[in-house]
């Protein structure tokens, strides 16, 4: 009932247990056009070679993405960011602070920028990321190119943070799946805008404050026009993008008859015994735990045919910034 798209591509995607063997064939299908899912230290990828332009037409036909919204290319190395795109020094500052880590920067391309156009959307900026996560490295490095890698869920679904969720959403339309188990950080990275002033263009893994400290001064908003989908400036900002099949009501303060509650610390909340299911993002209210399970609490919850997943509010502020940001999506719907 999930998946909206349900093709039959005849392709047979296999799983392979994280380790050098897995590291070895998924370099080997990247570098033969394929499709190789990963997991990365914030949520599990699509990879494809971000020189291969076919292998991405192919990635965004799998995920059934518009292909207005560019890709995010993954490298292993500073020098290797340097060849794709140009670094001011408030970029260097960034770079060399959280990489590798849960910080995506949009830059202008370098000159002879390696990353396919269809990959950027045809804009002149690009998206890059040095990830954390052993296995994805490992791949990276292995390959030896830029791996562009949204996150590994058909388009318009929570995004996966494990190995299993990514099989639910692209079984028979991608190579492999390389599993290495749950991810760490749960929420997709952190997106900079490095132009004349560092933007934030999307809430994530890494917070505001972390980036501002560095940076000495507070990050800028993006432009209002950041909802608008046919101009997206970070397009994953568009509103419907995290989206349950149920419906999902924030800040709840009590629950309904029928309705699944995501709760969220200690605190109490009227009704709790209407609730069909509940889970806890975090008993103690931790706002990293509550980002590592709230994908894979939203998947479970969305596929109990409650009316509504009724959501308890979440403080604002560190990493509740994100979790707060892919909620309000997820409450617009689809
Ligand atoms: O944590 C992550 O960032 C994960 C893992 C796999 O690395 N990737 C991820 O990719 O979340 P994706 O494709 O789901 O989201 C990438 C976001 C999209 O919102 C896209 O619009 C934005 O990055 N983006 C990419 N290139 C851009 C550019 N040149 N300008 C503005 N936004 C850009
Ligand atoms: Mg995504």
């Amino acid at each position: 009932m999930r998946n909206l798209v349900t093709v039959d591509t005849g392709l047979k995607t296999h799983v392979l247990p994280a380790g050098a063997a897995a590291t070895a064939t998924a370099a080997g299908i990247l570098a033969e056009g394929g499709l190789v899912a990963f997991p990365t230290e914030t949520v599990y990828g699509l990879g494809a070679d971000a020189g291969n332009a076919p292998a991405i037409a192919r990635l965004y036909q799998a995920k059934g993405r518009p292909a207005f919204n560019p890709l995010i290319a993954h490298v292993a190395d500073l020098g290797a960011a340097r060849r794709i795109a140009l670094f001011d020094g408030q970029a260097l500052r960034l770079a060399e602070a959280f990489w590798p880590g849960p910080l995506t920067l949009v830059l202008p391309k370098a000159l002879s920028c390696p990353v396919a156009e269809l990959a950027t959307a045809g804009l002149d900026t690009v998206a890059i990321r040095i990830p954390a996560h052993k296995v994805a490295r490992d791949i990276i490095k292995a390959f030896g190119g830029a791996v562009v890698a949204p996150s590994a869920n058909l388009s318009g679904h929570v995004s996966p943070t494990t190995a299993e969720h990514v099989n639910g959403d692209l079984a028979g339309r991608i190579d492999l799946i390389v599993d290495g188990g749950p991810v760490e950080v749960g929420v997709e990275s952190t997106i900079v805008g490095c132009f004349s002033d560092p933007v934030l263009l999307r809430p994530g893994g890494l917070t505001r404050a972390e980036i501002e400290r560095v940076l000495g001064h507070p990050l800028q908003s993006p432009p209002q026009d950041a909802e608008n989908d046919s101009q997206p400036i970070a397009p994953g900002m568009l509103a419907s993008h995290y989206a349950p099949r149920t419906p999902v009501r924030l800040n709840a303060s009590d629950v309904h008859i029928g309705e699944a509650l995501l709760s969220f610390g200690p605190a109490k909340v009227a009704r709790r015994e209407c609730a069909s299911v509940e889970m806890n993002l975090s008993t103690r209210g931790d706002l990293a735990e509550a980002a590592a399970n709230l994908f894979g609490y939203l998947r479970t919850l969305d596929k109990r045919n409650a009316d509504a997943i009724a959501v308890m509010p979440i403080p604002e502020d560190g990493l509740g910034e994100a979790i707060n940001d892919r909620l309000r999506r997820a409450a617009v719907g689809r």
